[in-house]
């Protein structure tokens, strides 16, 4: 069994412990099921991000285990994702908004897509659930299954849940599981 300490991110000095412990595991709890107010918070924490000019370019479209929507997102997603993200409580695409009403792109869409991924897995983090995002899907699947206009980009998979460190999973995706997290050093991303 893999214990959160196995996964926490290995800093040169400390960071806050939502941030450390973040990962993004493969092991759901497959009887979870998110309450409203769960998946409202999580919703809700999407929409209170930072964007540009306030645009909020971002749509997302929720399914929870069991629903018609949660069913056509899994559908869309590669093999190896499907294995595991079935057992997920909730499955929501992050989509944006690549052009806004007048036919102008949006430079900052996906950015901001992104930003209101982190909160959106940082208020999951604080209910005690966690995250994994997939960019693994069919995106032409996603866009009929959603009758998305092609102003409207998906972007991303995110798959919600109770980490369950006993779940069952595939040898492959075992070894993955426990791998340690690794990153690289700060002496390279940062320039100048
Ligand atoms: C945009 C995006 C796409 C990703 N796509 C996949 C995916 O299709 N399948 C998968 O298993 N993990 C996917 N991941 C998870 C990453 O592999 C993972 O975040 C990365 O290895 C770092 O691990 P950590 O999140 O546990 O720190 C994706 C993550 C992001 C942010």
């Amino acid at each position: 069994m893999i214990t959160p300490s196995e996964k926490r991110a290995v800093t040169s000095v400390p960071l806050h412990p939502m941030l450390a412990d973040r990962w993004s595991p493969r092991g759901f709890d497959r009887e979870y099921a998110l309450s409203d107010d769960e998946l409202t918070a999580l919703l809700e924490s999407a929409r209170w991000a930072p964007s540009a000019g306030n645009s909020q370019p971002w749509r997302l479209i929720p399914g929870r285990r069991g629903d018609a929507a949660f069913n056509l997102i899994l559908g869309s997603l590669d093999d190896g994702n499907q294995l595991w993200a079935q057992y997920a409580s909730a499955l929501i695409v992050m989509a944006t908004q690549v052009m806004d009403d007048t036919g102008r792109q949006r430079r900052w869409a996906w950015y901001d897509a992104g930003q209101a991924a982190a909160d959106l897995t940082m208020q999951a983090g604080a209910l005690g659930l966690v995250v994994h995002q997939m960019g693994g899907f069919d995106v032409s699947v996603v866009r009929e299954s959603f009758s998305l206009p092609s102003s409207l980009e998906p972007v991303a998979v995110m798959a919600v849940g109770r980490w369950d460190p006993t779940a069952d999973l595939p040898d492959y995706l075992e070894e993955r599981e426990r791998a340690p997290r690794t990153r690289l050093p700060l002496t390279e991303i940062v320039l100048g």
